[in-house]
């Protein structure tokens, strides 16, 4: 099963992704926790991808899809479920899905488009906090953690995103409208699209979720 989870920042994409991955055997392929990762290790990768994070831009499509290529070819063979969570972004990354799936014999199964008013995004992305070792993701009202302000898992203070700084989030959703949005299409023709009302509780967007994917099966 290969799902492609598309939406605009702060939609909900990666808390779904997580609860699905937990549920099922499912691998989660973020892009934005990985690049995350390769500034966090300083990696060559990591550096040059630092800015365009920082401004709210893309990364350009050639390094985003190598790092995909390297995680799908990297998992173990018995692996055949992925959860692509913010990749693809671009028609030209599609595009290179498509071919690494079509090298692997297999094909997307699903893209599903969560899709919110974007007033509410930005309220959701200021009340976000991340834990800086393992990537967990909080809210300040609508996921606390338990213990006041500390991963679950790993027990360290969590921080904001720098990239979820007002004006960056707005230049995040432009993006978004001009770049991204045209997947939709890309996946509508193909009879593969399906859509969320990402605006509600996070157990209602989960449902509906479990549902679609439970289709697929
Ligand atoms: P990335 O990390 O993918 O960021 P994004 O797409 O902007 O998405 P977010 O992580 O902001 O939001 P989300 O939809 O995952 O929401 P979340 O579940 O956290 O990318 C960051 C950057 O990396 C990009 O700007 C780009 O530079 C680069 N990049 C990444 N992939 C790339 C690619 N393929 N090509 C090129 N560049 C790439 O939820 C948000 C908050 O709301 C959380 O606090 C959460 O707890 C809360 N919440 C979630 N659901 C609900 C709900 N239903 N009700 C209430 N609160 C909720
Ligand atoms: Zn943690």
């Amino acid at each position: 099963m290969f799902i492609v989870f598309i939406g605009p920042p702060g939609v909900g994409k990666g808390t779904q992704a997580n609860m699905l991955a937990a549920k099922y055997p499912m691998v989660k392929i973020s892009t934005g926790d990985l690049l995350r990762e390769a500034i966090k290790e300083k990696t060559v990768l990591g550096e040059r991808a630092k800015s365009f994070m920082e401004r709210g831009e893309l990364v350009p499509d050639a390094l985003v899809i190598d790092l995909v290529n390297e995680k799908v070819t990297g998992t173990p063979k018995t692996t055949n479920s992925f959860i692509f969570d913010g990749f693809p972004r671009t028609i030209e990354q599609a595009k290179e899905l498509d071919h690494l799936l079509a090298t692997k014999g297999v094909q997307i199964s699903m893209a599903i488009d969560f899709s919110m008013d974007e007033e509410e995004r930005v309220s959701r992305l200021s009340g976000r906090r991340m834990c800086p070792k393992c990537q967990r993701t909080y809210h300040i009202r609508f996921a606390k953690p338990k213990n006041d302000n500390l991963c679950d898992v790993c027990n360290v203070p969590l921080i904001q995103r720098s990239d979820d700084d007002e004006a960056v989030i707005r230049q995040r959703s432009s993006v978004y409208w001009d770049l991204t949005r045209p997947l939709l299409d890309f996946y509508r023709q193909r009879n593969l699209l399906q859509t969320i009302d990402a605006s509600r509780s996070i157990d209602l967007v989960f449902k509906d979720l479990d549902k679609l994917v439970s289709k697929i099966k």
